[in-house]
């Protein structure tokens, strides 16, 4: 039987999603056609905002909703900006206009017969003001209901510093926020009305695919017209041949690279191959003596698994982007993308991470500090990917610290990130592995400053040598995020950080600043 991703015999099936309580079937978009452009343009539901176009703001979050491997549904966040309308085969897209009263969508079949009333969300940011001039307000309230869905689900209730976090993607120019918590909290209180879960579950269950997904589109360009393919693979054997017979094809993941560059560079990006419904990649699980965290994994379920087993990490995690970032971009998108700046890579790095590639039937492991050989290149032959990376359990027995460094505190791009960790052996440094993102042109371990601690006694003088040999280590540069200077002397200071935080005698508190708000959800 002919496999929907050979390129040439496959023939494009209908884009299917469900929308507003029925299945709406999509065709002759070009591939990267966003959701918001869709939603706004072709669909003519315009509640959901353009702001930055680039998955800062929050104006244009939406929530996404897809089958687990349970076959259970999962809800969350994304910025429709820069997610592709081809990624939403399959799934389940509400958008504010799911909220309105009477609406034809999913909220009929939440509270029948209950008229004009408010979804508790709108309802609780009238009674709160947390709306003026109104742009960013739709998508806060669909951030809000994400958060009210799942403490609903759940039976709980987020605290104000959850709430904080969870909002931490949407950004407003009026309210001040205070009255958008108030909100958050306020809807709890109001009486309850909820998703008809089984009707999207019902929906979803029909939209399966069982030999994935394959979508073309012409493509106008000056030379003419081009056919330009979206393959949506559903099993890593089906991904593994596409790959190695379409090694020109670009990998999508999560799109909050990409996303960029079709949005703001204007790069044609050409044949896609989405990773998104490859169950096998988004494995999160111990395997053998290592965290295997699968190449799809999004970043919020690989964070979440990491800081299971390393508390102190917290506060990268919750100021990595945002939610509805890391509800859409993936572990192995961050490392394979391979930014200087990206955040994964140092804590991997710290935590003496291997990463896994394929191609065919060929596996190969390599320590993830040999990945990286310049800026933005890897040791990735053509038709391999990134098939996972592996950390050693021994690795968090070790004292581990992330410290992010950016000019804003929520969702901002770091301008250095360090993953630091020490073992020590009485008061002798035993193991030490120091990697800073931001000093280089890769993300890279600091080998002079790292021998200057190795065996030698944990103190204040040893942490002054290793400072030294830092500057050995690093000349960074100056750019819009900071300049060398402070750089080196931030990532100098951070070592001292680190000492006053494990030294021996009066250590201070390693101070993640949301640790509290999240530890209780860490349970993956
Ligand atoms: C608003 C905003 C805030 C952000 N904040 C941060 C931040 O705080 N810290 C940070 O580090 N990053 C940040 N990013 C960058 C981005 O979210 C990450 O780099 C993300 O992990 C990319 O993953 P993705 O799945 O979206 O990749 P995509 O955009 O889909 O792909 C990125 C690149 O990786 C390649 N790729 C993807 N998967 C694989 C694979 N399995 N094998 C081989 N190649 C692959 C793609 O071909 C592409 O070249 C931010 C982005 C945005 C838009
Ligand atoms: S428009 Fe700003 S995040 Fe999408
Ligand atoms: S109410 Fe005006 S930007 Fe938020």
């Amino acid at each position: 039987m002919n496999s929907p991703h050979n390129a040439q015999e496959a023939t494009s099936q209908p884009i299917r999603f469900y929308h507003r309580g029925e299945v709406v079937a999509v065709e002759g978009v070009r591939t990267t056609r966003s959701v918001l452009d869709w939603l706004r343009e072709d669909a003519h539901c315009t509640g959901t905002k353009e702001g930055c176009n680039e998955g800062d703001c929050g104006a244009c979050t939406v929530v996404l909703g897809e089958l687990d491997a349970e076959g259970a549904l999962q809800l969350h966040s994304v910025n429709a900006c820069i997610q592709f309308l081809p990624t939403l085969d399959g799934k389940a897209l509400f958008t504010v206009e799911d909220l309105q009263p009477q609406c034809a969508g999913a909220c009929a079949a939440q509270s029948p017969g209950d008229g004009d009333a408010l979804h508790p969300v709108q309802q609780a940011m009238v009674e709160c003001h947390g709306s003026q001039c109104g742009f960013c307000t739709p998508g806060f309230v669909m951030s809000l209901w994400s958060s009210y869905e799942a403490h609903q689900q759940a039976g709980t209730r987020p605290s104000r510093q959850q709430l904080a976090d969870d909002l931490s993607g949407n950004l407003c120019r009026c309210t001040g926020y205070r009255p958008i918590l108030d909100a958050g909290q306020r809807m709890f209180d109001l009486p309850a009305v909820r998703l008809d879960r089984a009707a999207v579950v019902q929906a979803l269950q029909g939209l399966r695919r069982g030999q994935g997904f394959a979508y073309a589109a012409p493509q106008a360009l000056p030379e003419g017209q081009r056919l330009d393919w979206f393959h949506a693979p559903t099993t890593l054997d089906a991904l593994v041949a596409l790959r190695e017979a379409r090694p020109q094809a670009r990998l999508l993941a999560g799109s909050t690279d990409i996303g960029l560059w079709v949005n703001k560079q204007f790069r044609d990006v050409g044949e896609l191959i989405y990773l998104g419904n490859v169950a096998e990649l988004r494995c999160i699980e111990q395997r053998g003596d290592a965290l295997y965290i699968g190449a799809g994994a999004s970043l919020e379920d690989a964070w979440r698994a990491i800081v299971r087993r390393a508390p102190t990490l917290a506060d990268v995690w919750l100021r990595f982007a945002s939610p509805p970032i890391r509800h859409a971009g993936t572990m192995g998108g961050n490392v394979a993308n391979g930014s200087p700046i990206g955040d994964a890579p140092p804590i991997l790095m710290a935590l003496d991470a291997e990463i896994e590639l394929r191609r065919g039937a060929r596996v190969r492991r390599m320590p993830l500090a040999d990945f990286y050989l310049d800026y933005m290149k890897n040791a990735l032959e053509p038709g391999e990917f990134v098939q996972g990376v592996a950390v050693p359990l021994s690795a968090f027995a070790r004292q581990v610290r992330g410290y992010k460094i950016s000019k804003r505190f929520d969702c901002d791009i770091s301008a250095l990130c360090a993953g630091l960790a020490i073992a020590l052996d009485g008061d002798t440094v035993a193991s030490v592995r120091l990697a800073y993102g931001g000093m280089a042109a890769t993300v890279k371990r600091a080998a002079q400053a790292e021998a200057a601690l190795l065996g030698q006694p944990w103190t204040q003088a040893t942490v002054r040598a290793a400072q030294a040999a830092l500057a050995l280590d690093f000349k960074p540069l100056s750019d819009m995020r900071a300049s060398a200077a402070f750089r080196l002397q931030v990532a100098q200071n951070l070592l001292q950080r680190l000492w006053l935080e494990t030294r021996a005698s009066d250590p201070l508190p390693a101070s993640a600043t949301s640790v509290f708000s999240v530890l209780p959800h860490a349970t993956a």
